[in-house]
């Protein structure tokens, strides 16, 4: 969060930087005021098209459409045109496993494996349209079968493998996919997980089929007619696959998140607008250029690496490592290691990673040679000044600009950051929005002025924004355009602008936690709780955390003939990781009597975010029908 004794340091571009730059110039800002246009020179200058648009956007709010009418397709941009541009030989993926083991896919390389699995997809039935749900670790399958659902027109929905097999049921049926990519399992921290009994689980009774890559070699059971290999299927399948001439507006992928509402949602991003969005940052906020190795460390699970690790490099030809594993294992150097080892010059994580690399101490990074290292990233979460610097001082050597990006699964592409080659940075501030961009900080009475707290608005349309909720209309509106009208989307995010217009986030403004940068909504976690027998109701709430930036905390009422007792809590604590997966485990749970309600029974859960979180002031309590119970859930927590 914002320290005034750091607000003051300010970190220019340095000078080399500067120098070889992709964007020099703040006219860019100017120039792109006019969005459209703008947009429109990026769509032609970094996409291929197979028919040109007849209008770059088509407004109906709270819908949006972009590149009216322009034929596509993402896969050809991503591999056919570097073959074609006599760059079939150069590295796209240096993919290492957990264990060490390596693998290298050149473009030519991806473009193969791309286009039988494609062929294995549609000899299976898969249609144009036909959503695929892909179940998988951090293995070069992954890419592969997306851009594969992408080559014949099948949205894709990849649900992170460190969920639950109920998740993934939830996804696959909300999604009515009919086919679901997985595996037999992989090892984390050296641990084998049966990966493949979890998906068997999630598709339980359903009419699904299922492909299953070979990673773990742990004895799996493969059911007849349901079950297929996926290295079995690609020994017959052809080598050529034609893209599919996709519209601009056709459906790319779903990528499910928290909200609100016990259940995610199907976030919907179209094929067109999307490319030139991520395209668009991939290239000038990252500055990338022909020579460089990128690395974003997120999951592929995630919308950071569906933008980042798939589409946005592969869109600009660029070679990325793609790593299996967690930054400590077998050894608190692993990641510098792997720095090291492929001369990493480009570096994406999250605030998060930094911190527990802080905590793990600055001697694993000097151990290391990472001195290729010229621009780092950050993404995920607000990052506190002390890990900026850290960050900057530790690992970029002090050489190396950061770019904190603000953006969410929403907005598909980076929305609020700084241009590396531009922007004097401020640890602790996303800086400005990208060009073309326009971002307010708003409440009910409209524009706050500088300095003070408001939401976060985007106040222009983008050519990556969501175009809807899958199934859910309503939900849409919602949430994100009924606040501030349907021309102005609400992120739910707070923040303060400054007295230079940099936007300082704040965090989730509503039922939504940020734990290590990976979203989570309060009421799915209370959702999971009380579907325990012993469980009456519960309130959940995130609290800050050194490491993780924020965790959940239950409040649990239980129900007649239960004692609470720390077996109790050590089941709830294990059941909500299976219900939901490890990211939402509470940080612990405090049985109590009851939880403070409103007149109209709605549970304060302001309340019960400052008891937990140990604030002195608790707020209002006038409103309550049972202000008595404050005082003891406080005594309760802190005797
Ligand atoms: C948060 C991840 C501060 C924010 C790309 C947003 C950030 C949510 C930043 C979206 C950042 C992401 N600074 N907060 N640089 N980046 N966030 O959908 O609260 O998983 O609303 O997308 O992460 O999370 P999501």
């Amino acid at each position: 969060m914002k320290e005034v004794a750091q607000e003051e340091q300010v970190f220019p571009p340095p000078e080399e930087f500067k120098r070889k730059a992709w964007v020099t110039d703040e006219s860019v800002y100017d120039e792109a005021e006019d969005y459209q246009s703008f947009w429109e020179k990026r769509a032609e200058e970094l996409v291929d098209w197979y028919q040109k648009w007849d209008q770059v956007l088509e407004k109906d709010p709270p819908y949006y459409k972009w590149f009216i009418n322009g034929k596509l397709n993402i896969s050809y941009n991503c591999l056919d045109r570097w073959i074609e541009r006599g760059q079939g030989d150069k590295i796209a993926y240096l993919w290492e496993g957990e264990e060490g083991e390596a693998e290298e896919y050149t473009y030519r390389d991806l473009y193969r494996e791309v286009n039988r699995f494609a062929n294995v997809l549609k000899d299976r039935g898969v249609k144009k349209g036909d959503v695929v749900a892909i179940y998988l670790p951090m293995v070069p399958e992954l890419p592969i079968a997306m851009l594969a659902c992408a080559r014949i027109g099948a949205p894709h929905t990849v649900v992170f493998a460190g969920f639950s097999a109920g998740s993934l049921r939830d996804r696959v049926i909300d999604a009515g996919a009919k086919h679901v990519i997985t595996c037999d399992g992989y090892t984390r921290r050296g641990k084998m997980l049966d990966h493949k009994s979890k998906s068997d689980e999630a598709v339980d009774g359903l009419d699904v089929q299922c492909i299953v890559v070979k990673r773990g070699n742990n004895q799996v059971n493969m059911q007849e007619g349901r079950d297929f290999w996926w290295h079995e299927l690609m020994e017959e399948a052809e080598e050529e696959c034609e893209p599919q001439v996709m519209d601009a507006e056709d459906l790319l992928f779903l990528m499910y998140t928290s909200g609100t509402t016990g259940k995610p949602k199907g976030v919907m991003h179209t094929t067109g607008g999307y490319l030139v969005g991520v395209a668009t940052t991939m290239k000038w906020v990252f500055d990338v250029k022909d020579d460089d190795v990128y690395w974003c460390t997120a999951d592929i699970g995630w919308i950071t690496g569906h933008s980042y690790i798939v589409y946005g490099p592969l869109a600009l030809g660029v070679t990325s490592v793609m790593f299996e594993g967690t930054p400590d294992y077998p050894q608190p150097d692993r990641w510098w290691e792997i720095v090291e080892k492929y001369g990493v010059t480009i570096l994406y994580t999250a605030p998060t990673a930094i911190r527990m690399c802080m905590k793990l101490g600055e001697q694993w990074v000097d151990k290391r040679d990472v001195s290729s290292l010229r621009l780092l990233g950050s993404v995920g979460e607000p990052i506190n000044p002390e890990a900026w610097l850290w960050y900057h001082r530790v690992v970029g050597k002090g050489k190396c600009p950061i770019v904190d990006t603000w953006w969410m699964t929403e907005t598909g592409m980076h929305i609020i950051t700084p241009l590396p080659g531009i922007t004097n940075l401020k640890p602790g501030s996303a800086t400005r929005p990208f060009p073309g961009l326009k971002g307010e900080i708003r409440d009910a009475k409209g524009v706050v002025p500088q300095g003070q707290k408001g939401d976060l608005v985007i106040s222009r349309p983008w050519p990556s924004m969501l175009r809807g909720l899958y199934n859910a209309h309503d939900k849409y509106v919602e949430e994100y355009w009924s606040k501030y009208g349907p021309e102005r989307y609400f992120t739910g995010d707070g923040a303060i602008q400054d007295e230079d217009g940099y936007f300082w986030l704040l965090g989730r403004v509503g039922d939504v936690l940020n734990v290590a940068g990976h979203r989570l909504g309060t009421a799915e976690v209370e959702s999971a709780l009380v579907e325990h027998p012993a469980v009456a109701e519960s309130a959940v709430v995130g609290i800050p955390h050194e490491l993780k930036g924020q965790v959940p905390f239950a409040y649990v009422v239980l129900r007649k003939g239960y004692q609470g007792s720390d077996d109790l809590k050590k089941e709830l604590i294990k059941h909500v990781s299976k219900v939901i997966g490890p990211t939402a485990r509470p940080d612990d749970v405090l049985f109590v009597e009851d939880l403070p309600k409103t007149r109209s029974g709605k549970i304060m859960r302001r309340i019960l975010k400052n008891i937990a979180s140990g604030e002195q002031e608790i707020g209002d309590i006038t409103t309550l029908k049972n202000p008595e119970i404050v005082d003891d859930i406080a005594r309760k927590l802190r005797p």
